[in-house]
């Protein structure tokens, strides 16, 4: 029989998360509760994410399914995220989704977190499948990819060093900006002058052609280190405070030139016009407009509300629905992993696979 409603869980990182979605992709039930404890550390802390999540997803999962007006008993399947994320908070969703798939007797599934948030906007928008060429931008990963269908990956660029929303974060912080640093970085950057600053682009050279082993790849932490020793000029000089809006601009703008140049650079590469931005960054309201520019009227963008772009377990049932259809259940003995590989990424020739 085809499965028809699957539950999604996700507790990979600060979110603890469910959704209900039901074939062929519409949601039924969502619930996000974002948790709070962190920004009093301007970061997450591994060990109270763990433990927020333990005391919070019964409650999340409860919602959903009331949203919905189903019952627990009607699922098809649960799927959760095993991996890649921090293991606490992986572990307790993993246990979680194990027991209740094992009390109701229906199969569990294991999902991997950044192939969830390639079927986010397919939720609000069932145009938004393969083929296309996906930007997946978190606090965690940078990823490049090909999609020819789902389930089928080429991996083209990743970062080398850290992550896009890390950058946004670790900038946000040095700012004394709070965390999440993106969405703070966002607002700050509206009164700016981009140009104020003029900041490195990593990796994006005019001269690069698509043999260069960088031509694809991301490094931020330089991008990172400039600001930083700019950050310490302005503060000698007395004129931190009033420079901050122009850094956060200008650091915004690096950050989204290079993500979209090579972006584009797939595009031409793979031919492919259509493209997926996916992962909290993707809710960057200066990389949806410059990315749909450069795109122009002959491609098609695909990206999620605010709300499904960030951590979420409406991807994850997603993602659970098509690896289910395909006949994909974990084993009772399955357990989180931190690094979990992406599912069925063939690297491009010369690059490694994360
Ligand atoms: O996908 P996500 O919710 O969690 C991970 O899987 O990591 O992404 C979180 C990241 C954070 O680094 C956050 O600062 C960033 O997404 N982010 C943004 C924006 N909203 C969230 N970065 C730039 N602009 C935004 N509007
Ligand atoms: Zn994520």
């Amino acid at each position: 029989m085809k499965p028809t409603l699957v539950l999604g869980i996700e507790t990979s990182c600060d979110e603890t998360s469910a959704g209900l979605v039901e074939a062929p992709g519409r949601l039924l039930g969502h619930t996000i509760h974002s948790q709070d404890v962190h920004a009093l550390y301007g970061g997450v802390v591994p060990e109270l994410a763990a433990r927020a999540h333990l005391s919070r997803l019964e409650a999340v999962v409860e919602e959903t399914f009331r949203q919905a007006g189903r019952r627990p008993e009607e699922v098809d399947g649960v799927a959760v995220t095993a991996g890649p994320g921090l293991i606490g908070a992986l572990l307790v969703g993993v246990c979680w989704a194990k027991a209740l798939a094992f009390a109701l007797r229906k199969p569990l599934v294991a999902v991997h977190h950044m192939e969830a948030h390639l079927f986010s906007p397919s939720l609000e928008d069932s145009g938004a499948v393969p083929p296309f060429v996906a930007l997946l931008v978190s606090g965690g990963h940078t990823l490049l990819l090909y999609a020819p269908r789902w389930g089928e990956y080429t991996l083209l660029g990743q970062t080398r060093d850290d992550a896009a929303g890390e950058a946004f974060d670790k900038v946000a912080r040095l700012l004394g900006l709070p965390y999440p640093g993106g969405p703070a970085i966002q607002t700050l950057a509206q009164e700016g002058d981009p140009a104020r600053h003029p900041l490195p682009r990593p990796m994006l050279r005019s001269n690069q052609t698509p043999d260069d082993p960088d031509y694809y790849d991301f490094s931020f932490s330089g991008l990172k280190t400039a600001v930083v020793t700019l950050t310490e000029s302005l503060e000698r000089q007395g004129r931190l405070e009033e420079e901050k809006r122009h850094l956060a601009a200008s650091f915004q703008a690096a950050v989204v030139e290079v993500l979209v140049e090579k972006t584009l650079r797939a595009v031409e590469q793979t031919g492919c016009r259509r493209v997926l931005l996916g992962g909290g960054v993707s809710a960057n309201r200066l990389l949806r407009a410059r990315m749909a520019r450069r795109l122009g009227p002959g491609g098609k963008l695909f990206f999620s509300t605010p709300r499904l772009a960030v951590d979420n377990g409406a991807m994850v049932a997603r993602a659970g629905l098509f690896r289910l259809e395909a006949g994909e259940v974990a084993s009772w003995s399955l357990s989180a992993d931190a690094n979990l590989p992406f599912p069925n990424l063939r690297p491009r020739q010369g690059t490694r696979v994360p």
